[in-house]
């Protein structure tokens, strides 16, 4: 055993019990998965082993000894690494002064700087890690930033390489040439401790996989020895069923027609650059894309939250000039925004309250410019019930949910008011397993219903779980269309990344 965590307890401010007696043990030269939901306890485990948090108790045991990490310079000499979810690469800074920053000043000497390069060469060519050591950080793409922060562990010398959500931030093809380097450095000796939500993951990837659920050891198994159901089970705590039934969608009546939609990020440079396209009724239209290619100004314009410019829009067979919330209204408009806490919800605000955003100066819930209490509260009351959102008492402030049943109170009002054109941003963006298969669930019953819905998306899987017709963005542009099928998925990340895809594939 390289290493073996006993018992590590961690409790944060506010009775917070983020590892509660957990257990690990990891293999020398495997690929260890630590699998769990949003808020498990995976981050802040791995954390301890890398010195950045200290555990209330608990002992670590490495090499067969017993040791204690004080900070990551510890874990540093005992030849543990750890790339983290957000980098800590500086960005004005070249590949090969962050790989040996906080080491010793070398580029004070150009001798010394050279024999970085070339060591960098080495490794580069030992594992296949190719980055040019001259180039800046903030030239990179994140996948090559990925490729730094890996290289730079190998260069100080590393036996454990620890990985946070490494693919979180990759397109399918980086995803897939991490997972191969991965590997190749496992095959030479390295130990991996890869953290991940995805069961794709753990089964493409690790020798043996641990289950966190709610700050707790579920197991741990030999990965060819479970299957994707059991992982399931253990991460959420009962079954799963996420492959979701479906008709198929014919309706040639266009709700949402657009033709030369242009919008401008906050710095007023063109984020949307020309788009048109169609969504039906009874018809989920899904965008992929890498997020920053626009998906967030086209959102906010089409729900007349900025101002958008185009050559043409149609909702509901009537043009509209200008999109206002008046025009909205009138059409029938359901909007689930990616920033759910800044724009869905009003935090101080009771869950009732938050239920009637937006109707609460009209009747039943104001009379004469009185609000109706009992009226609200009864309208919370069903909502609560007929979604499955879990909260002792509709006067709670919302503040107080869980991110998943925040998001449920955003679903219920919006699909409540059964909307023509329903606009879905981010919809299960760090929201539970359970709870996202419910938000799945009340989109396609509300395409059923005959909505015509626009999911923007940056998860490729949702967006292929849930699209009848898949559009990819890229850099403001609309750059293809595909079918749902999964074949097309790798197609679509090569698109995702700006590439022409008849080229890539002849
Ligand atoms: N610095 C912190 N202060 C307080 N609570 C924290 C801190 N870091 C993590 N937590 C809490 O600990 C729990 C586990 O978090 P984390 O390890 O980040 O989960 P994940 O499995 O998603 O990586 C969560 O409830 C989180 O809110
Ligand atoms: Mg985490």
């Amino acid at each position: 055993m390289l290493l073996s965590m006993e018992k590590i307890n961690k409790i944060f401010p506010g009775n917070v019990v983020a590892t509660n007696n957990v257990s690990l043990e990891v293999r020398q030269g495997e690929i260890h998965c630590l699998l769990g939901e949003n808020g498990a306890g995976k981050t802040v485990l791995m954390n301890i082993l890398y010195g950045m948090y200290q555990p209330d108790s608990g002992q670590i045991y490495y090499k067969g000894q017993p040791i204690s990490i004080h900070s990551p310079k510890d874990s540093i000499e005992n030849r543990i690494g750890m790339v983290h979810q957000h980098f800590m690469l500086v960005e004005t800074l070249t590949v090969a002064e962050n790989i040996i920053l906080g080491q010793w000043k070398p580029w004070k000497n150009l001798k010394e700087m050279e024999k970085v390069h070339e060591r960098i060469k080495n490794l580069g060519e030992e594992y296949g890690l190719f980055v040019n050591p001259n180039a800046l950080i903030r030239e990179l793409s994140v996948g090559e930033q990925q490729r730094v922060e890996i290289l730079k562990a190998l260069y100080r010398g590393t036996d454990l390489l620890i990985l946070d959500e490494p693919t979180s931030v990759l397109t399918p093809q980086e995803t897939v040439q991490l997972l191969n380097l991965l590997r190749g450095l496992a095959d030479k000796g390295l130990t991996i401790i890869f953290i991940t939500h995805k069961f794709e993951e753990v089964f493409q990837v690790s020798d043996r996989v641990t289950v966190l659920r709610d700050g707790q050891l579920v197991g741990t198994t030999d990965t060819a020895q479970t299957t994707f159901g059991e992982l399931a089970k253990w991460m959420v705590g009962r079954e799963v069923f996420m492959d979701l039934d479906r008709s198929k969608s014919n309706s040639k009546e266009v709700v949402l027609s657009v033709r030369g939609l242009q919008a401008t990020d906050e710095r007023g440079l063109l984020a949307v650059k020309d788009v048109s396209f169609d969504v039906h009724a009874n018809e989920i239209v899904g965008i992929a894309g890498v997020s920053g290619n626009g998906q967030t100004e086209l959102a906010l314009g089409l729900a007349g939250l900025i101002e958008i410019k185009y050559d043409r829009l149609e909702l509901c067979g009537q043009e509209l000039k200008k999109i206002t919330a008046k025009n909205l209204d009138r059409i029938g408009f359901g909007h689930i925004p990616e920033d759910r806490q800044g724009m869905g919800l009003i935090l101080p605000f009771s869950v009732a309250e938050n239920f009637i955003l937006g109707e609460y100066n009209s009747e039943p819930y104001s009379h004469y410019g009185f609000l109706q209490n009992r009226q609200i509260i009864n309208h919370a009351q069903l909502l609560v019930n007929k979604f499955s959102v879990r909260v002792s008492n509709v006067k709670e402030e919302i503040t107080n949910l869980s991110g998943g049943n925040q998001q449920k109170v955003v679903v219920a009002r919006e699909l409540n008011r059964n909307p023509n054109f329903l606009l879905v941003n981010q919809p299960t963006r760090g929201i539970d397993i359970g709870a996202t298969e419910f938000v799945y669930q009340q989109i396609l019953k509300q395409r059923d219903a005959g909505s015509a819905v626009l999911l923007i998306s940056t998860d490729l899987e949702e967006v292929f779980k849930l699209s009848d017709r898949v559009l990819v963005m890229f850099e403001g542009q609309i750059i293809g269309e595909v079918p749902p099928d999964r074949e097309q998925i790798f197609k679509v990340g090569l698109m995702m990344a700006g590439k022409q895809v008849e080229e890539e594939l002849a």
